[in-house]
């Protein structure tokens, strides 16, 4: 372990909220933490409302009163930057503008120790040009917290190309020592978090544009399938849309328009409405007072059914079957689940009239995946064109047997969550790929980062690397888009049977 020790003196720059949380967690971890801001009087302001917030924690007894008096009495504002020039770690949390960062360190490093660590909370910038120009490029990382800092529990440290890697194992043991999750990774445009989660928002902003179903549908069915914290649209809404439209922007630039990070027209004319979610009190919903939230669309059927076949392996569906109040005959074929007149298939990523047509399936019904079918209150599905009355009746009976609330999508391929873990799942492959970050952070990541209920990778090896390369190809194929593109790692994983956790 070369995690710093505690009587290590700390520094953080910029009061707001990133600031005032990460100076919240070093004087939790015992450092005397110097804090700093160009605004008079923000640093002293920042400091009282991290007492306030631990207040709050001492009246609901998860803190004892007097190691709120200690915490906060290893807190200190500063005005001048000078009094920084004994510090061991100085993090950098001030206005996101790579001038104004570089001239900041550039200062730092003309009045403070040769040994000093210097840290930029940056969720954008390149650590490597933060770096560049520097005297000592290799004392500069990326430290970079998720917001509130004192919760989440996910840092990542950002190592750019002239970034020392012995520094980065510091910065990685003292973040665990400060009781947060570090992952390592490589300065490239959004780290690994702001890379790997754009198709989260950008599958449900098309699926909105293309009128598969509404905000409100595709944010239940994220939940409530997909076992997500929250949908797209109302995770958006939370964060801001001049936030998270400017990061998908500046990753969409900084891949040189590579058509997988996209943005979307429907985001920016929220933009460009000023409508930026519940901060401006309307994004895809409204929150001014009295408002009603709308509610998501489900279909139900009152049709009646004797028992239902399974023609061979279902796959990830299979753990649905308990629920099915029904008989369940097994029989040899293609996974497919039979009632009545109606075949019920989990998506392959074809359209279901296309599938229909192509396997010479009638009265076809695609599922949508589920993060678990044993648990999931609410399921997509979509149907063959022409699909008879009896049928669909049968088959949707067949799913709210299962006490599952059923969606109807229109025939959109890949259906929602399955093509948006598939996109996930395919984008943290192009991150190992690059080497960016190991599988193993990836999958970490995007649990500890963003509340995932499993990492993308590990997911897609539950359901299976040659299905989830299949759903890809089907959706590349289906809208003509190299955006769809399996990851070169997924299709080699898939040649070589393998899986992304067998890396050493
Ligand atoms: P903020 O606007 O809440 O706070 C920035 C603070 O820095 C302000 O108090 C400002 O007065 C001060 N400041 C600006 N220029 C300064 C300078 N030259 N010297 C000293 N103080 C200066 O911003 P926020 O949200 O705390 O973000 C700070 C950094 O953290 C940015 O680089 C941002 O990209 C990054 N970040 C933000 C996250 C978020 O969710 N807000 C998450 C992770 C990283």
């Amino acid at each position: 372990m070369s995690a710093l020790d505690r009587n290590a003196k700390i520094a953080v720059i910029g009061a707001g909220a990133m600031g005032a949380g990460i100076a919240q967690v070093a004087a939790q971890a015992g450092h005397s933490v110097l804090l700093l801001d160009n605004r008079p009087g923000a640093a002293a302001q920042a400091i009282d409302g991290i007492d306030r917030q631990l207040g709050k924690r001492v009246e609901k007894g998860k803190l004892a009163a007097d190691e709120r008096g200690e915490i906060v009495a290893r807190l200190h504002a500063v005005e001048a930057i000078e009094t920084l020039a004994d510090c061991t770690l100085i993090i950098e949390a001030i206005v996101e503008n790579l001038e104004v960062k570089r001239a900041l360190f550039k200062q730092l490093e003309s009045l403070c120790r040769a040994d000093c660590i210097l840290a930029s909370n940056t969720s954008s910038l390149s650590i490597t040009s933060i770096a560049a120009g520097l005297q000592r490029p290799e004392r500069l990382l990326g430290l970079h917290f998720f917001n509130p800092a004192p919760v989440m529990p996910l840092v990542e440290i950002v190592s750019g190309l002239a970034s020392d890697p012995a520094l980065a194992q510091t910065l990685f043991d003292t973040a665990k020592a400060w009781g947060k999750q570090p992952v390592h990774t490589r300065s490239t445009p959004g780290f690994i978090v702001n890379r790997v989660a754009r198709p989260f928002y950008a599958e449900s902003l098309r699926l909105l544009q293309e009128g598969a179903a509404d905000c409100a549908t595709l944010d239940a069915l994220m939940r409530e399938a997909g076992g997500f914290a929250m949908g797209a649209f109302e995770l958006t809404d939370l964060i801001g849309h001049d936030v998270n439209y400017a990061v998908t922007c500046s990753v969409f630039d900084a891949y040189y328009g590579d058509s997988r990070f996209q943005p979307s027209l429907i985001q920016k004319e929220l933009v460009d409405a000023g409508r930026f979610g519940r901060k401006s009190g309307r994004g895809f919903y409204d929150y001014s007072e009295g408002a009603q939230r709308p509610q998501p669309q489900q279909i139900s059927s009152d049709a009646s059914f004797d028992s239902c076949v399974v023609e061979g392996d279902l796959g990830v569906l299979n753990d649905l079957l308990p629920r099915l109040k029904t008989s369940v005959i097994k029989r040899d074929g293609k996974g497919l689940l039979r009632v009545g007149d109606a075949v019920l298939a989990l998506s392959d990523g074809r359209m279901a009239s296309q599938r229909a047509k192509e396997d010479g399936l009638r009265n076809l019904i695609l599922i949508d995946l589920a993060f678990d079918y044993a648990s999931a209150k609410r399921i997509a599905i979509s149907c063959s064109a022409g699909i008879s009355a009896d049928a669909r009746e049968q088959g949707i009976a067949l799913l709210q047997s299962a006490r599952l609330q059923v969606s109807l999508l229109s025939d959109t391929p890949g259906l929602a969550v399955l093509r948006t873990v598939a996109m996930l799942a395919n984008e943290a492959a192009d991150t190992v790929l690059h080497d960016v970050a190991s599988a193993a952070d990836i999958d970490l990541a995007m649990r500890a980062g963003v509340n995932y209920p499993q990492g993308p990778l590990a997911w897609a090896e539950r359901i299976g690397l040659a299905q989830i390369s299949q759903v890809l190809d089907h959706l590349q194929a289906s809208y003509g888009e190299e955006r769809y593109r399996p990851s070169l790692l997924l299709r080699r994983k898939v040649a070589e049977g393998s899986t992304f956790h067998d890396q050493p």
